[in-house]
């Protein structure tokens, strides 16, 4: 057994003199000083760059981003070259001109800025690896997930009986909410189980309604399902762009006098561009009156679920059937964290499988949790981590606090863009999105686009601050999409200096 031993150390020394495998991250002494040294160095070179940029951008050069990566060549040397190396050139490739979304000015998409204790958590994350897929690859972390999950069925207001899972995004839940629906519909009224034997021929006849300012999500999750886009029916929205449930019900009734089946409604909490939320409840009452399936995309309006302040806007959510939640977006967490939430647990057969080698049916019955059977990925990331630990340190009264900050900038925004007559302001901001133009002069929409779409190219060039734009029925208008609570009203005033700056040089321009 000693010699047995003393020739396992010998290997272990031999492996880690290698110059390769010092890169393998294990639990001996060497690995875990290269590690330590390694992530310092990482952090210390993180910091710094933090430290040098106060803006959002540098304003560098789409062609001179490209051209220093196009002069790498990945095999210039075969053994790989060292750490210190490899950061001074990151620097170069992409540290130098990254997009901070942390900075207060940048307000341009749905990104957020991200909390220290969820950088924490990803250290984790990353170096122990775990997979959620089964209980016997992350042990604790099945738990933990577990009651985030039961934490946020809890604030949706859903029945005991429901269920969720973390996702890689809106866009994958969102695809988990329309297979779902889809496969209910065919088994409820079908008689077949869509799992094994596919879809019916009628299935070209489904239809799925959402507001005409849904997420394009929508659209690209129903053509991989094999329903199409054009199985897409869209909704008119009132003035503030929330779905008018008169021209819903009215559309369903046309496509059902068409011939063609509805199947789900999608309602939208916080659409991408305006932030309106649809009206759940009402919604909720057509898809009941119809029979069919309900699912709301709260990827950017969940966040106001934990706030006393504005979680009413959300009331009629827990009618649905399923829900998104991006937590990558209002709850502050870095990219991937996002969740898919159903009311009856019962709707995971539609997606469940049992691997043998993975989550046999025997380990299932003895009561082993594992959540591959309620995802449509099998190796996933511990993400819930990052939520975990922001609950546990900044707590819901202290999260909610940033997105309730994030909304009183938009409505100061708002009242400001409203005061003033060179600016058009074409809905109230229900959340934190704010859609607007620029109207120096007398002019009509499509002389608006021109001098709009000149003022967000120039501000994103210049790099000072980075807002973005949008078509309003193809009308070119400039969005703030405001998340930031760093983000204060002099830096909006200053943005909005910058946008009649740009404005003036257009006008001097053309
Ligand atoms: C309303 C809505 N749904 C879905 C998505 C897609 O989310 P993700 O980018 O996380 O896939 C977005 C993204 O902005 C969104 O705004």
């Amino acid at each position: 057994m000693e010699a047995q031993e003393k020739l396992e150390t010998i290997l272990q020394e031999v492996i880690i003199e290698n110059a390769h495998d010092k890169h393998v991250f294990s639990n001996n002494n060497k690995s875990i000083g290269i590690y330590k040294k390694s992530m310092k160095k990482a952090i210390k070179t993180i910091g710094n760059h933090l430290k040098e940029r106060d803006t959002p951008f540098t304003g560098t050069s789409i062609s001179t981003i490209k051209q220093r990566i196009d002069n790498i060549y990945l095999e210039e040397n075969k053994r790989g070259k060292s750490l210190d190396y490899v950061l001074d050139e990151l620097k170069d490739i992409y540290l130098d001109d990254c997009i901070h979304f942390h900075n207060p000015k940048y307000i341009a998409h749905l990104n957020c800025p991200i909390l220290t204790p969820t950088l924490v958590a990803e250290a984790f994350v990353s170096s122990l690896n775990s997979s959620m897929d089964t209980y016997d690859q992350s042990t604790g972390a099945t738990f933990i997930e577990l009651k985030l999950v039961e934490w946020t069925l809890d604030k949706l207001g859903y029945p005991e009986n429901a269920d969720g899972i973390f996702t890689s995004g809106g866009t994958q839940s969102n695809m988990m909410g329309l297979l779902l629906a889809r496969d209910h519909y065919i088994k409820k009224h079908f008689g077949i189980d869509p799992k094994m034997d596919g879809l019916p021929p009628e299935a070209s006849k489904f239809r799925v309604l959402c507001s005409e300012v849904s997420h394009f999500s929508l659209k690209k999750n129903l053509s991989l399902l094999g329903l199409g886009q054009n199985a897409v029916i869209p909704v008119a929205v009132d003035p503030d762009f929330k779905m008018n449930t008169s021209a819903l019900k009215k559309v369903i009734q046309q496509q059902k006098d068409l011939g063609n089946i509805p199947i789900a409604i999608v309602g939208t909490a916080g659409t991408t561009d305006f932030g309106s939320i649809d009206p759940l409840a009402e919604i909720a009452s057509v898809a009941n009156e119809n029979d069919i399936w309900f699912h709301v995309d709260a990827a950017y309006g969940g966040g106001l679920l934990i706030s006393n302040l504005h979680k009413e806007k959300l009331s009629g959510i827990e009618l649905s059937d399923s829900v998104t939640i991006d937590y990558h977006k209002t709850f502050y967490q870095p990219v991937s964290s996002s969740g898919f939430f159903m009311r009856d647990k019962s709707f995971v057969d539609y997606i469940k499988y049992h691997a043998d080698y993975l989550n046999s049916k025997e380990q299932e019955d003895e009561g082993i949790p594992n959540m591959v059977k309620k995802s449509i990925q099998t190796t996933r990331r511990f993400d819930a981590l990052k939520l975990w630990f922001t609950l546990r340190m900044i707590g819901t009264e202290g999260l909610s606090s940033y997105m309730e900050k994030a909304i009183s900038n938009a409505q100061f925004t708002a009242d400001l863009l409203r005061n003033r007559e060179d600016f058009e302001i074409i809905h109230k901001p229900e959340i934190s999105a704010i859609v607007f133009r620029y109207t120096p002069f007398t002019g009509n929409g499509n002389s608006y686009c021109g001098i709009n779409s000149y003022i967000r190219k120039a501000i994103f060039n210049e790099g000072k601050a980075i807002i973005t734009s949008t078509k309003v029925y193809n009308e070119v208008f400039l969005k703030f999409t405001l998340l930031n609570p760093l983000t204060t009203p002099k830096d909006i005033e200053e943005i909005i200096d910058l946008i009649v700056y740009h404005g003036n040089e257009y006008s001097l321009k053309n």
